[in-house]
């Protein structure tokens, strides 16, 4: 008999929105992401405009990432924005003393940054410093960043050639401040995050979204405490999730070198989200029944042992068949939480753990996880569409998980999109979709698959894995029968 995975698409529509800023990244000053990655000196020979890389700038401009979180991550709660503006040669170095102990230049910093992200064309997300900053060094930050107004900190971004402000909405209030980010408990931080939240202010044409920083994984009280004190005074809740291939943070698994029990750990860790968010929003409930705070996951991806040779504080890994499934995995659950999750942001985009682009000096390569993003973008700003969705199991040994998952959204000029992912590594499942009363028909179709999980693209061969044509869909009446071969990620579209 075939293996069969059935859905039925909703009879009437949903009032939810998947919103664009679940598609987010987040870069930090970590490795080779900023310096090496985003910004290269005259010795790379490449099109770059103020040091950054064009060819970076336009492969992220075609997913049309939606926003970038930065300075860090850990970094985040030792930066010093003023270090870090006016003329270069006035810069004040300081040693990164949670990546690797580098020298840091500061020559990137907030100017740098925002054109960054004005050359993507995406939102600004800026994490505050906590864990050893004070709350008028934040209050200051925004005011510089925000005031259309005469201050001593308008003066001051004036001089350093910045007129008008920047209007920068999205405001981190720390990082992990239960540990890198000041090792606090729940209800120390609840009571700092409330003080600095006062005086991060709200200027004209700029109503800070402020993020707390959230629980890790399934501290469940770190968001019971934060909900009960904070209550909805914040925008978002942060909560950051990583799927270690060995589950542990010593040696976390190769990235390219796997079997697959090892794949099995990592996809289960990865859909492990799914219980994740289900449990923190219901905590989020109790305080909030309107949903008005946002659930923020703004780390999340795989987190495998460094490439052999590479500096270990730089966190530089090869992204495999395995992360790309897992990502789709992963962007689906978001679609599917849509009602609470409103921004996500994978770690971190160039060099540094899952992704997306991957340089060495003149050369670049989109990574299987880049291609993910780049079927899912169609899926931003969509009309939410619930599905019912039963899968066959992916068994192995006397562990299974689910082999199917699936979101659908309708766009602005009513075109249906179902992004369907089959994880089990050698058996092809048909998906029949029910359409119901909806009269669709079949548009087009593209898959990302490879024939095995450890499969990568290489500077050697760069598009061994990407997106393709795909046309694998038979239609009977209101039935679609997609026939999903193993290890695949599919979009399709209907109208
Ligand atoms: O993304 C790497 C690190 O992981 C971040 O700096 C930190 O927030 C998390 O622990």
């Amino acid at each position: 008999a075939q293996t069969e995975a059935t859905l039925e698409l909703p009879s009437k529509s949903s009032d939810l929105v998947i919103s664009r800023h679940i598609y987010g990244q987040f870069s930090e000053h970590l490795g080779r992401s900023i310096y090496g990655g985003f910004v290269v000196g005259d010795d790379v020979n490449v099109p770059k405009q103020n040091r950054i890389r064009l060819d970076v700038v336009d492969a992220l401009k075609k997913i049309k990432i939606p926003n970038l979180r930065w300075p860090g991550g850990c970094f985040a709660d030792e930066y010093h924005w003023r270090d870090a503006i006016g003329p270069l040669k006035d810069r004040l170095k300081m040693i990164n003393t949670n990546w690797g102990n580098v020298t840091e230049d500061n020559s990137f910093g907030t100017h740098e940054f925002l054109d960054l992200c004005s050359m993507l064309n995406c939102e600004p997300y800026i994490a505050g410093n906590v864990g050893s900053g004070t709350v008028q060094e934040m209050s200051n930050w925004i005011e510089y960043l925000n005031l259309d107004g005469e201050s001593s900190m308008t003066e001051m971004r004036k001089q350093n050639g910045r007129d008008k402000p920047w209007n920068v909405t999205f405001w981190g209030v720390g990082n992990e401040s239960w540990g890198c980010g000041g090792d606090m408990t729940a209800q120390f931080y609840s009571d700092q995050y409330k003080r600095y939240a006062v005086y991060a202010r709200d200027y004209p044409g700029a109503k800070l979204k402020k993020i707390a920083t959230g629980p890790t994984d399934d501290d469940y009280n770190w968001t019971q405490t934060l909900m009960k004190n904070v209550g909805t005074k914040m925008w978002g809740l942060s909560l950051h999730h990583y799927s270690l291939p060995k589950g542990s943070w010593g040696d976390k698994g190769s990235a390219t070198n796997f079997d697959e029990k090892l794949y099995f750990n990592t996809l289960k860790s990865g859909l492990f989200m799914d219980e994740l968010i289900t449990k923190h929003s219901a905590i989020m409930d109790k305080y909030d029944p309107k949903r008005n705070v946002a659930l923020v996951v703004d780390e999340w991806g795989v987190w495998t042992n460094v490439e052999p040779g590479t500096n270990p504080g730089f966190l530089y890994q090869q992204n495999s068949m395995r992360d790309a499934l897992l990502a789709a995995s992963t962007l689906n659950i978001f679609n599917n939480h849509c009602e609470r999750v409103k921004m996500a942001n994978l770690a971190q985009t160039v060099n540094v753990l899952q992704a997306l682009v991957l340089t060495d000096k003149e050369k670049m390569l989109l990574t299987p996880t880049y291609y993910v993003f780049d079927l899912y973008k169609v899926h931003q700003d969509a009309q939410y569409l619930p599905l019912k969705l039963t899968s066959p199991d992916y068994v192995f040994g006397t562990a299974k998980l689910p082999a199917i998952n699936a979101s659908a959204s309708k766009d602005k000029n009513g075109v249906t999109h179902i992004s369907l992912v089959n994880i089990d590594p050698l058996k092809k499942i048909i998906a029949k979709i029910d359409m119901g009363n909806a009269n669709l028909k079949f548009q087009n179709g593209q898959i990302l698959t490879s024939e095995k999980f450890t499969d990568i693209n290489t500077f050697e061969k760069p598009y061994k894995i990407k997106n393709v044509v795909f046309k694998n869909v038979k239609i009977s009446g209101t039935q679609l029968a997609v026939a999903l071969p193993p290890l695949s990620v599919v979009m399709i579209e209907l109208k």
